[in-house]
């Protein structure tokens, strides 16, 4: 049996990605990172508690972990964001990422 795989949009690069695997390690691997500057190096490894690996996600992935549910209802996080811990989500569809400006990528652009 083969495992399906999911194409992923990030940063102007088409990459295809395991179903179930972690959004924030297959990034890593693949040479990306759901980081902006000093955050690749400052970050809590994927503990979900940092909350720097935030990114808007278009497509299906996991349920948000109760981790999750804690850290982006934390500043400078708010839940109205729609933002999505790659940390923490399991991949599972084809996914479209956006990272936003800030330290946390918190800076999402409000709708007009
Ligand atoms: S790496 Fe820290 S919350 Fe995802």
């Amino acid at each position: 049996m083969s495992i399906r795989e999911y194409i992923i949009h990030f940063q102007g690069r088409e990459l295809r990605c395991p179903e179930g695997m972690n959004l924030r390690s297959f990034l890593l691997q693949s040479g990306l990172s759901p980081h902006n500057g000093a955050a690749r190096q400052i970050n809590c490894k994927g503990l979900g508690s940092c909350g720097t690996c935030a990114l808007e996600i278009e497509g299906e992935v996991s349920e948000k972990t109760a981790m999750e549910r804690w850290r982006l209802n934390f500043p400078p996080h708010q839940e109205s964001s729609g933002l999505r811990l790659a940390c923490q989500c399991k991949v599972r569809g084809d996914l479209k990422l956006r990272k936003h400006p800030g330290f946390w990528g918190q800076h999402v652009p409000r709708e007009e």
